[in-house]
This record gives structure tokens, C-alpha cells and sequence, in this order.
């Protein structure tokens, strides 16, 4: 059995019935006393849930940068190919606010996966554009020494890598820098559709849209109002914990108000997860809230209608929207 990944020698004294039950097993099955072992470890180890990357599993690929979603914050959303990434790379990088400020997608991953070593490199989070951009540059240019170096490089973000995250502002950085890197992308669980599973909140149905936008500032919140005048496009709204009290107006004169649903911290220690209109009673949130002001519902479910669609259907316009 070829094992492509690094293996390192582990010892193990064995009483003397496991002693001659592995012989005799090795014996039996045509293979070294070592792979008896490793295969016992390994089904011990996947039994757990938590199996590292196998044999199967593919080698880290020099000089390649991967951008590993790992969830809103329940390490259970964490994905098996996310864990796997993270266990096949060389480094796993975190961004963090400071060398010494454990951030959210890392606590992730300790929960998760404790075998994983996670680096932190810090992003200054400034207001002003340009310094956000020269601190980028900087991370950019200790991942492309890493890469250059011959390293896998995995870095973590917090839901999925492509959405409001500090991925896709880094991996362009470092191709700019490194032309010849490979970036590849392991999607993650977000922030909304954890919310919506948690308050079995319908996103979409039927030819409805979904619209993602942020609410950072008041202006902003109020901005959504194209989509919400739409009755088929849920609204799902990032950044916005600050102004809940807002989105909860805005909510009310869309007539969603009774469905439209708010998480904070969701799968996270502190977390709250309710109707918009209780969480904004208390006022603003925190940064890590997420609000999802759904469409009107596409298929009515209630006895009348359905019986009076059930009749309809007979007709031939019984047709949903
Ligand atoms: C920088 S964006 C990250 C989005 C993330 N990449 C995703 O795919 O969900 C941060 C925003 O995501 C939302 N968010 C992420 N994690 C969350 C959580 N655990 N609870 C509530 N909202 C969360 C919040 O709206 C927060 O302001």
C-alpha cells in the first residue's frame, strides 16, 4: 500500500495474545504487521469522525494556495473536503485582527480538527482604503514566500471563501505577485443558509430570486428597498447587526416583518437567533449578524388554499407562480 502523503514511525507495545493476533492476522491477510496496524488505527480514527486525510486522500501540491471555507461557526458545518484540505496542506494560514487575537474561523478549526496547526497572520482592519490595501500586499507577499518555498498554503475564511471574504482580495494579490499559482477554492456552509436552517426559514421557491447585500451603514440598510418592494426576492442581509432596528422598519413597510428572522453569532458561544422584530427590540447587534427578509411564501400551504388550489388544478389555472 503506497501512502502519498508523509508518514511518520510511531511505536507500540502490544500485550502478547494482540502480539500473536496481529501475526497471525498479518499472516492471513498477506500484509506486514505495519499495515495491520495502520488499518486498525485508521477505522479507529474514522469512527471518531474525524479521519485525517487516507491513503486515498491526494499530496499537497507545491505552490498551490487553497481557500477553505469552514463554516458560519458550528464546527459540525465544517465539510469533509474542507477538513481534508486543511490536513493535506503545509500551512493553514487565519487571518486575525492581531498576531495574538484568536479569530472566528480559527476557533473553527480548533473545535473541529485540534490536529490542525493554525497560523495567524494579521490584516489590519483600516478604515482607509489604501492602508487596507498595503496590508494586503503584505500578507500577499508571506503567502507567496511560503508558496515560492514549495508549500501547499490553505487559508481559512469564515462561511464560504467567495463572499464578503478576505480570499478573493488575497488570492488576486498573490497572482499578481506569483503568476503561477494555482488557486483552488473549497466552498463553505454561510452564514444564511445556517440561519435558515436553524428557523426552517423557505429561501426560494419557484421563479423567485435571492438578493445578498450588506447594511453597514443606516443609508445602506435603507438601500434595499428595490429588492423588498419585489414580494418574490428574499432579502438576506449581512453586516447589518448595527442597525437591526433599521432593517426591522424597512421589514414592517415590506410587510415581511412576521417572517423575517435574525441570527447573531450563530453556532457560536453568545448565540441568538429569533424573529427580526425581538432581536431589534433589544437594538443594534453585533457585527456577526445575519437577517433574511423573506419573499412571500410561493406555494400557500394553508388548508383553505391549498383545497381551493387543489380545485383550481382541475381547471388547468391551478399552476403556481
Ligand atoms: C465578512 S462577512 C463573511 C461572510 C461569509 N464569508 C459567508 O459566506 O457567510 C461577515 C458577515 O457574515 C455574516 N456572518 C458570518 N458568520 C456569522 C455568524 N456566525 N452568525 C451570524 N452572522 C454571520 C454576518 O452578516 C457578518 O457581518
Amino acid at each position: 500500500m503506497s501512502y502519498p502523503t508523509r508518514v511518520r514511525k510511531t511505536s507500540v507495545y502490544l500485550p502478547d495474545h494482540l502480539k500473536r493476533a496481529l501475526e497471525a492476522r498479518a499472516a492471513a491477510t498477506s500484509r506486514s504487521e505495519a499495515e495491520v496496524v495502520r488499518a486498525a488505527v485508521e477505522a479507529e480514527v474514522a469512527a471518531t469522525g474525524r479521519a485525517p486525510a487516507g491513503p486515498a486522500a491526494e499530496a499537497p501540491r507545491p505552490g498551490r494556495l487553497v481557500g477553505v471555507g469552514v463554516g458560519p461557526g458550528d464546527p459540525e458545518l465544517i465539510t469533509v473536503k474542507a477538513l481534508r484540505a486543511l490536513r493535506r496542506a503545509d500551512r493553514v494560514l487565519a487571518p486575525a485582527t492581531a498576531a495574538d487575537a484568536v479569530g472566528r474561523a480559527e476557533t473553527i478549526v480548533r473545535e473541529a480538527a485540534a490536529d490542525v496547526r493554525v497560523q495567524r497572520v494579521a490584516f489590519a482592519m483600516h478604515p482607509d482604503v489604501d492602508e487596507r490595501a498595503r496590508a494586503m500586499a503584505a500578507v500577499a507577499e508571506t503567502v507567496v514566500g511560503y508558496l515560492a518555498e514549495g508549500e501547499e498554503v490553505a487559508f481559512i475564511t469564515l462561511g464560504d471563501p467567495l463572499t464578503y471574504s478576505t480570499f478573493s482580495p488575497l488570492a488576486g494579490a498573490v497572482q499578481e505577485l506569483r503568476p503561477a499559482t494555482e488557486v483552488e477554492v473549497v466552498p463553505g456552509i454561510m452564514a444564511f443558509q445556517s440561519l435558515a436552517a436553524r428557523t426552517q426559514t423557505t429561501l426560494v421557491d419557484e421563479r423567485q430570486r435571492l438578493s445578498i447585500r450588506t447594511a453597514l451603514d443606516a443609508e445602506d440598510a435603507e438601500a434595499g428597498g428595490e429588492d423588498l418592494r419585489d414580494p418574490d426576492c428574499t432579502v438576506v442581509v449581512y453586516k447589518g447587526g448595527r442597525h437591526l432596528p433599521v432593517l426591522a422598519t424597512a421589514a414592517k413597510e415590506a410587510e415581511r416583518l412576521d417572517r423575517a428572522v435574525a441570527g447573531e453569532l450563530l453556532g457560536m458561544s453568545g448565540e441568538r437567533i429569533g424573529h427580526l422584530a425581538e432581536l431589534a427590540e433589544t437594538g443594534p447587534a453585533g457585527y456577526l449578524a445575519t437577517v433574511i427578509l423573506p419573499a412571500r411564501p410561493a406555494v400557500e400551504t394553508s388548508p383553505r388554499r391549498s383545497r381551493s388550489n387543489r380545485s383550481r388544478a382541475g381547471t388547468g389555472t391551478g399552476r403556481k407562480r
